[in-house]
């Protein structure tokens, strides 16, 4: 018999298709609602693989439903939805996406940021729905981007490459990271400093940092009273970093100018959302990596990943290190 692989989602059936000779894959109907918990556990059980979105709580009840799993690749960088701990614990290799998305994702952050600064949206809305009555001084006016200060929170290969993008706005660029980067500070000028005096100083603070314990509610409304009351926050990496409450009375009260979002902490976020009602509020679904180049990358890494793993060899980009591939399989 044929390895099963379940894919959470329906793909485009020209990416799966060169898989489909070694192995019977089953996909999720639907490709804008997520798979239902009880039809994932079912899957669960059979399959060999999943292949699993970000949008799917992968824990250990998913992670144990079946003898047979042994790997799951998630079609994101991001893997805070996974257990990784219990998968380890039971021989299951977690695979995700890094470095076919990097570049796309800079470029989607810098124009949230600038989409943010620029007012692009709102100017955009007031064109189509008819208001634009005539050119004024300062109609939709916003902040300036080059020359400016750029904070980035999460120092990764995303962070470089949208400090690479900044360097082209002949910005000054401050990083914070859990280690410093002596490389980047060498070839694109970043300069480390503390959290708090990243927030101080920059014009705008990009937030790249991964999901976990340490970083959850990392930007609190106290951090918020502490960046210029021009400051503009850009949030591209995991909503719950971020406490919405005290982001929306920082709006509110003015103690920061504008906030392009994303990701949030509730996804989909909802459409009464108090942060949806405020018009420096620039928001995104979610789509970081979100072009039809990268995701085919990304859907065939992840279908490449969960091959090698069945097929006995190591995966590419394999995130639960500890993870050792037994040949036993
Ligand atoms: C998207 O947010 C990802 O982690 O790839
Ligand atoms: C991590 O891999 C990143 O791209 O930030």
């Amino acid at each position: 018999m044929r390895p099963y692989i379940f894919i959470t989602r329906k793909l485009p059936e020209n990416v799966i298709v060169k898989f489909k000779e070694h192995f019977e894959i089953n996909m999720w109907e639907k490709e804008d609602i997520p798979v239902p918990r009880e039809i994932l556990l079912e899957e669960a059980k059979k399959a060999d693989a999943l292949l699993t979105m970000l949008s799917d709580l992968i824990d250990e009840e998913v992670i144990t439903a079946g003898p047979s799993l042994k790997v799951i690749a998630n079609l994101a960088v991001g893997y805070d939805n996974i257990d990784t701990h219990a998968a380890t614990k039971h021989g299951i290799a977690i695979c995700n996406t890094p470095d076919v998305l990097t570049d796309t994702t800079a470029d989607l952050t810098f124009a949230l940021l600038m989409a943010t600064a620029r007012r692009l949206i709102e100017a955009a809305e007031l064109v189509k729905e008819g208001n634009w009555k005539s050119w004024s001084p300062l109609l939709l006016a916003g902040h300036d981007i080059h020359h400016k200060t750029i904070g980035i929170v999460g120092m990764g290969k995303i962070g470089e490459t949208v400090a690479k993008r900044a360097t082209g706005f002949d910005m000054e660029i401050l990083y914070h990271n859990r280690s410093r980067k002596p490389e980047v500070e060498k070839t694109i000028g970043a300069q480390y400093v503390p959290f708090e005096e990243l927030v101080e100083r920059s014009d705008f603070i990009v937030c790249l940092t991964p999901l976990t314990e340490e970083t959850k509610n990392l930007f609190t409304r106290e951090v918020f009273q502490k960046m210029k009351k021009s400051a503009v926050f850009i949030n591209a990496s995991r909503g719950p970093v971020v406490d919405e409450a005290a982001l929306y009375d920082a709006l509110v009260e003015k103690e920061i100018a504008a906030a392009g979002l994303d990701v949030f902490t509730k996804e989909p976020i909802a459409a009464d959302h108090p942060l949806l009602k405020l018009t420096n509020v620039v928001a995104l679904p979610h789509i970081g990596s979100s072009s039809v180049e990268t995701r085919t990358t990304m859907m065939e890494l992840c279908l490449e990943n969960i091959d090698r793993v069945l097929t006995g060899r190591n995966p590419k980009t394999l995130v639960n290190k500890e993870w050792k591939l037994q040949l036993s399989h």
